[in-house]
């Protein structure tokens, strides 16, 4: 049984249009982020790095939720304060990603599975404790010849929902997200069909292990062409696509959609975004919202470069998408909110 609280929290976070800040980069992936920039690859700089952006002034405005790494959770302020109390003291619900990496599909060559369900009550337990509330799995499905198999979303969608039905169980709200790669040159129309099979196959799995819809979000790519496709359609067609898709695959018990940027350039995953409720507000049973990462940070990460003395302009950065990507979620966007100084 789900409680009502988990029910509240789910809503709380696509309510007044806010989104949440995906900040739960591995380790791993965090470096590679760094090294790009030349940013030192350091515990401390990383830890430095999200102390910058948990401290942003007026983040609260447009982001409900946080989501954090292992590291991340454990971490303070450089005064000691933790970064959760940070959070919340901002009004921003604090979660964490708690699946363990995709890795490589024993039989399926170029496709994989994620790990992490083992231990993970006793996880759940402790991040609970720590101050959490929400968390997240990452499935990642490959497009290429031949691939995504029938296998691999069949592993995928029954990990995802073996998370969720835990998750639940620990009280904390699952944010499934089995995310369909934009790498490689496809086209929208593969996009679609693929993500279709495995959206339904994702619901199909809730369904069998229990999993209360009410209580939990949804993170989605949203239907576009590959990042090497020569051919990228208009915010017209993404948004037509993306949504009459999701009106047939996600039940309306589902509080809230939350999209992943999956590579997107900041300023099209905000049009993207705004564009579908600008066109479709009137018809949606859920809340349409972001759950961004890259199409958060990318820009404050470039102004920062491991320099403090851009922190202010790096917030200032970070802020403003945030209040871009709210206002997409109200269909409320333009371009013109990126001509600032
Ligand atoms: P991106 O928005 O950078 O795709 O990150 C979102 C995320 O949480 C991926 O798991």
């Amino acid at each position: 049984m789900i409680t009502e609280q988990l029910i509240n929290t789910a809503r709380i976070l696509v309510a007044n249009h806010k989104g949440l800040l995906a900040m739960d980069e591995s380790v791993g992936t965090c470096n590679k982020r760094f090294a790009a920039l030349s940013i030192p690859q350091t515990v401390e700089m990383r830890r430095s790095y999200r102390e910058m952006i948990v401290t942003t002034p007026g983040l609260g405005e447009s982001i409900s939720g946080a989501i954090l790494f292992d590291e991340t959770i454990r971490q303070q302020k450089s005064d000691g304060t933790p970064f959760i109390k940070v959070l919340s003291d901002a009004g921003i619900i604090p979660g964490i990603k708690v699946d363990m990496g995709a890795k490589p599909l024993a039989g399926f060559p170029g496709e994989k599975v994620t790990e992490g369900l083992d231990g993970l009550r006793a996880r759940f337990a402790e991040y609970r404790a720590m101050g959490a509330r929400f968390a997240k799995w990452r499935a990642v499905i490959a497009i290429d010849n031949g691939i995504p198999s029938r296998g691999c979303i069949e592993a995928n969608a029954h990990a995802l929902a073996r998370y969720a039905a835990l998750c639940q169980e620990a009280g904390l709200v699952p944010i499934v997200e089995p995310e369909v790669l934009m790498d490689g040159a496809h086209s929208l129309q593969q996009c679609l069909a693929v993500t279709k099979e495995v959206l339904h196959t994702v619901f199909e799995q809730l369904y069998k292990q229990h999993v209360s819809l009410e209580g939990m979000l949804l993170k989605p790519n949203m239907i576009l062409s590959g990042l090497a496709a020569k051919f990228q359609d208009p915010e017209k067609i993404v948004a037509e696509n993306t949504v009459n898709f999701l009106l047939g695959a996600v039940p309306a018990t589902v509080p809230g959609i939350a999209f992943l940027s999956g590579g997107q350039s900041t300023e099209l995953a905000s049009a993207r975004l705004n564009q579908m409720n600008k066109q479709y507000k009137a018809v949606l049973p859920w809340a349409l919202t972001f759950s961004f990462g890259r199409a958060l940070q990318q820009p404050a990460l470039e102004i920062w470069r491991g320099d403090n003395s851009n922190i202010l302009a790096a917030q200032e950065a970070l802020y403003h998408r945030a209040k871009c990507n709210r206002a997409a979620s109200m269909g409320k966007y333009n371009n013109t909110m990126e001509n600032i100084v």
